[in-house]
């Protein structure tokens, strides 16, 4: 059974995860809020990333899974982007996961082969109008996770998923009508958007033992649109 850290859980891409993952470790879900319905196997503990410490004595000694959700979709065009706003998005995306990955690092070393996910995004790969605030934070998260991977293997295994539109409350003001998702749908080679399980499941194996040759890796998830053309 392992321990797996959840940065985020409460909804989204995270709470599918923590709900897929309960039965078989002990899950810890560190968010600012918890969820209406609570899942009996995990422990939910009061965490704001943006800027609290984590409380290391509320989390096991070992730590074999960690996963950082907090994120942006900052969506704007690049003239009305204040310096501040991509400041905020770097501050959420980037330096607050460092921060507590610098905290939980002996908790981390502790484990025998701990697995970290961290979330980019499709804007990445593929240059789209109005991410350059969300492009760039994530950018250096797939730089930092392909860094930390050279450094620390074979010991650790870092690896980075980058989805496209996934059905959250995160991307809700994008998804919030049948028209809105028809279109968003129709960007996609496989034709609709992402649910948060297709995420999930997908972190669920790379935290997995059955990932275990994975290391370093950039994971399109995201209906084919970085790679395909279609019509
Ligand atoms: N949804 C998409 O379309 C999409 C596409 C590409 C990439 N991504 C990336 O995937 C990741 C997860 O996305 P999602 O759609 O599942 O997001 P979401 O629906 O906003 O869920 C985010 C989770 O993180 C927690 N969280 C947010 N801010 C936090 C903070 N300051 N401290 C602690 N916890 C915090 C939230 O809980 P609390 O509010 O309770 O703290 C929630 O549990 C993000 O990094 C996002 O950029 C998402």
């Amino acid at each position: 059974m392992k321990n797996i850290l959840l940065i985020g859980g409460s909804y989204g891409i995270g709470a599918s995860l923590a709900q897929i993952l309960a039965n078989d470790n002990q899950v810890v879900v560190a968010s600012r809020t918890k969820p209406e319905n609570v899942l009996d196997k995990v422990k939910y503990i009061t965490f704001d990333a943006s800027v609290d410490e984590i409380n290391l004595d509320l989390l096991p000694e070992t730590i074999d899974g960690f996963v950082y959700f907090p994120g942006s979709i900052n969506l704007r065009p690049f003239k009305g982007l204040s310096l501040e706003s991509f400041k905020q998005d770097f501050e959420i995306n980037v330096l607050s996961l460092i921060k507590v990955l610098k905290a939980i690092l002996p908790k981390l070393n502790a484990s025998n082969n701990p697995s970290l996910v961290f979330l980019s995004t499709v804007a990445v790969a593929q240059g789209m109008p109005f991410h350059s605030s969300v492009a760039t934070a994530k950018a250096a998260i797939e730089g930092l996770a392909k860094s930390l991977a050279a450094e620390y293997a074979p010991k650790m295994r870092i690896n980075v998923i980058a989805p496209s539109i996934v059905d959250t409350p995160l991307a809700n003001r994008f998804l919030n009508n049948e028209t809105k998702i028809q279109k968003s749908a129709e960007k996609h080679p496989l034709n609709r958007v992402g649910n948060k399980d297709d995420i999930a499941e997908m972190i669920s194996f790379l935290l997995s033992d059955k990932s275990s040759w994975m290391t370093g890796q950039i994971l399109s998830v995201d209906g084919g649109l970085s790679t395909l053309i279609t019509n």
